[in-house]
């Protein structure tokens, strides 16, 4: 027998105002073609003033609970993937734990940026199979619109605000490919890429938030070899291969990486989740947002096999491969 964590519930929360590209074309030059065409995306929603991270992640979050059928008493572990916390300190999960009223167990952020959400996965699985949480909320969440250079156009269109949750419940498994739940995760760095996708302000460097910068060319074509790749490893570490491979829930930046991995693991489109085109690129939001949409639609049967995978600032990378 093995300890495995299963997903429990899923939710998801966009703040309620919509920007189009065409709103955006009255901000900067360009136009609802160009966007489309490049990157799929079609709208973004942006916070209202005073919303913050920690609200966007609660919503998400309450959702997430309602869905599992669980209550705040039977949470025991709260992990927030953000690159947008409300301040400096403490967590933004810290706040999420208590405006949900959850008292038990640790709560804290995960930062790796667009891999957020799958490296905050694999610190609560973990957990999970250590015995140290049985119930765990996993949280990917982001306000975008406080750090974009809204008169730069090759990044403002990019990007957008949302928050996805997960609900992860200990199960017991046999330790075998056919177990459902997390089957196995994969995780990557590489701090040498920093300067090509960076936020330039900080804490200790200019005591501002700054803004986005980003070489966007570079990361398009290391965000497909890393997440293709990460993807054949959490396979190769289960003795699957890609034909085993029922869906893939890839970070949504933009539809031509997204065509490019799918095709480069062989699968059909039918079976590439994409929502790019509804909320832009939410960061660590996007997989829990784009899970929570295959839920909502029904997609995933008992027994399917599906690759999680994102690429971000850093860089960072990484895949969980899940059985339903
Ligand atoms: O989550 C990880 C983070 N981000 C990503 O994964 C994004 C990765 N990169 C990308 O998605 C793409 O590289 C972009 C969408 C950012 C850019 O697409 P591209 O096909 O690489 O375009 P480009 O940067 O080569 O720009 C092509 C042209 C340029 O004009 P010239 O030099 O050819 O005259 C740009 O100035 O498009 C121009 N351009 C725009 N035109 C209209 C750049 N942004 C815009 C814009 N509207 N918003």
């Amino acid at each position: 027998m093995m300890r495995r964590s299963i997903v429990k519930g899923v939710g998801a929360y966009l703040p309620e105002k919509v920007l189009t590209n065409d709103d955006l074309s009255q901000l900067v030059e360009t136009s609802d073609e160009w966007i489309k065409q490049r990157t799929g995306i079609e709208r973004r929603h942006i916070a209202a003033d005073g919303e913050l991270t920690c609200d966007l992640s609660a919503k998400a979050a309450l959702a997430a609970m309602d869905n599992a059928g669980v209550t705040a008493d039977d949470i025991d572990l709260v992990i927030l993937a953000t690159t947008t916390p409300d301040n400096t300190f403490p967590a933004t999960a810290a706040r999420v734990q208590a405006k949900l009223g959850v008292s038990k167990g640790p709560a804290f952020d995960v930062q790796a940026v667009c891999s957020g959400f799958i490296f905050a996965l694999t610190q609560a699985d973990n957990m999970i199979r250590l015995g140290q949480a049985k119930r765990a909320l996993v949280i990917g969440a982001e306000i975008y619109s406080r750090i974009l250079d809204w008169q730069d156009r090759s990044t403002c269109v990019l990007f957008g605000d949302g928050a996805g949750a997960i609900v992860l419940e200990a199960a017991e498994g046999e330790g075998s490919n056919t177990d459902r739940g997390v089957l196995a995760t994969s995780l990557g760095t590489d701090g040498r890429c920093y300067d090509h996708l960076y936020v330039d302000g900080g804490v200790a460097s200019t005591q501002t938030a700054g803004v986005v910068k980003m070489a966007g060319k570079e990361v398009f074509r290391q965000a497909v070899s890393r997440m293709c790749e990460s993807v054949e490893q959490v396979l190769a570490d289960c003795d699957l291969s890609k034909e085993d491979l029922n869906w893939l829930i890839p970070h949504q930046a933009n539809i031509r990486i997204i065509n490019k991995v799918g095709d480069k693991l062989g699968l059909d489109g039918s079976k590439v989740i994409v929502t790019v085109q509804d909320h832009a690129n939410t960061s660590a939001a996007t997989i829990p947002l784009a899970l929570t949409h295959g839920v909502k639609k029904g997609l995933f049967k008992p027994g399917d096999v599906i690759a999680l995978t994102a690429m971000g600032g850093g860089f960072t990378w990484g895949a969980a491969l899940l059985r339903w």
